[in-house]
């Protein structure tokens, strides 16, 4: 059989890429159904883009890489796709669209563009092997428990990265590139929950609080969350693609420095109110009794001099701490690295070691942070491939 473009893996940007594609477009996945970390994403409603998406929003050996599909592709294409489809969208927080409804209806509109496309999709097929005879690629597919070789003159690696192998996560797309002589960066579990052996947090499990997380010289201003295993919550997350094993993060739990004075007007009125019943107006009251003893907190306001309200505003800001790791590939949104982007086009996402071999969404070496960044990688990586193609 033979194609124009194969393309291995029907998820994000697998299909954002037949839809765009032309005619003689085969979309090939080993799931029995396309599309399912959209299904689950964004809590089943589907974070699909961001409408503050810049290139600033990416991880990446070469920060300018992600720059030309991004400007070419923006959040605002795929929030005209959306509106074209009748799919109801709100912003939750932070230039974040979600659907009102399931996060299905971003499948079902993928499908429809594909169809309309005329592009074909199978399930359940199994990659075998992959080659190229000097004119097209040749790969062996296993398809409904036979055999097929199809023959295309592109092929498009939309595999995905390693993040949640009980959805089929593979590393194939790093296998394959690395047969064609591409050079991949380390990969990490990104966006995932931090871990922390004699967990110190269990009895606040479920405890949420606003924060400043700092890892290295990178911060984020979101909630964290205390759980049963460890730290979890967009901060958390967000935090986690910077951070690397052995070092501290920091936790500023009055990011917005109003405290030391809220503490010393109270104490002006309210001398005999104690420490601790003020401080659980401020930040969550299990929280406070967590750090009672290691902050010493006791006795009433007014017996807090200034100095001292100092001493424990600035232990709140700069509160340290080691996780032991990350709950890993398990649990993460997505992986750090990939392909390295340093031999393959900026513009077109094709590989400059050969030709016709194309590299999008998440196993190429970008990834975004927490927000609808890194669905907005995977519709403009996916539609640069596409019009290259
Ligand atoms: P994706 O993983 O979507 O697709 C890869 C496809 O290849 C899959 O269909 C898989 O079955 C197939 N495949 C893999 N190996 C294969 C093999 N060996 N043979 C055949 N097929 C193979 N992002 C965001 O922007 N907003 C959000 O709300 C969320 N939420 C979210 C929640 C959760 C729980 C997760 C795990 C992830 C997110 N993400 C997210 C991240 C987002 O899902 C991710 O970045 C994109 O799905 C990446 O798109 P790709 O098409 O590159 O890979």
């Amino acid at each position: 059989m033979q194609v124009n473009t194969l393309i291995l893996g029907a998820g994000a940007a697998g299909l954002m890429c037949a839809a765009h594609a032309g005619p003689n477009t085969l979309v090939i996945d080993h799931a029995k159904k396309p599309g399912e970390k959209i299904r689950i994403s964004g809590g089943g409603r589907c974070n699909f883009t961001n409408m503050y998406c810049t290139p600033q929003n990416f991880l990446c050996e070469n920060p300018h890489f992600a720059k030309s599909a991004l400007a070419r592709y923006t959040q605002w294409d795929f929030i005209e796709l959306v509106a074209k489809h009748g799919i109801a969208y709100h912003e939750k927080t932070l230039g974040q669209l979600f659907c009102d409804g399931k996060s299905t209806q971003i499948i079902d509109m993928l499908l429809a563009e594909m169809a309309q496309a005329e592009a074909a999709l199978w399930l359940q097929t199994n990659i075998i092997s992959v080659a190229h005879d000097g004119t097209d690629f040749v790969v062996v597919l296993e398809h409904k428990s036979k055999r097929k070789t199809v023959l295309a003159r592109n092929l498009v690696l939309a595999t995905g990265g390693k993040s949640i192998p009980k959805m089929g996560a593979t590393g194939l797309a790093y296998d394959i590139a690395a047969q064609f002589g591409h050079s991949l960066t380390e990969t990490r579990p990104a966006l995932v929950p931090f871990t922390f052996s004699d967990n110190p947090f269990t009895p606040m499990s479920g405890t949420a609080a606003d924060t400043r997380a700092t890892a290295g010289q990178t911060s984020f201003d979101e909630a964290t969350l205390f759980t049963h295993r460890g730290l979890s919550g967009p901060a958390m997350l967000q935090i986690s693609s910077y951070w690397r094993e052995g070092e501290a993060i920091s936790l500023n739990l009055d990011p917005q420095n109003t405290l030391y004075e809220a503490l010393r007007t109270q104490r002006q009125t309210q001398g005999r109110k104690q420490l601790t019943t003020e401080l659980a107006r401020h930040l969550p009251t299990k929280l406070i009794e967590h750090l009672t003893i290691p902050l010493a907190l006791s006795g009433n306001l007014a017996d807090q001099s200034d100095t001292r309200l100092s001493e424990i505003v600035s232990a709140l800001q700069n509160w340290h701490l080691k996780p032991t790791a990350t709950e890993g590939y398990r649990t993460a949104e997505v992986t750090l690295g990939g392909i390295s982007t340093a031999e393959i086009s900026s513009k077109s996402m094709e590989s400059s070691l050969q030709k016709g071999l194309y590299m999008i969404g998440e196993c190429v070496d970008v990834t975004g942070w927490l927000g609808g960044f890194n669905f907005q990688w995977a519709w403009s990586s996916g539609v640069a491939a596409a019009r290259d193609i």
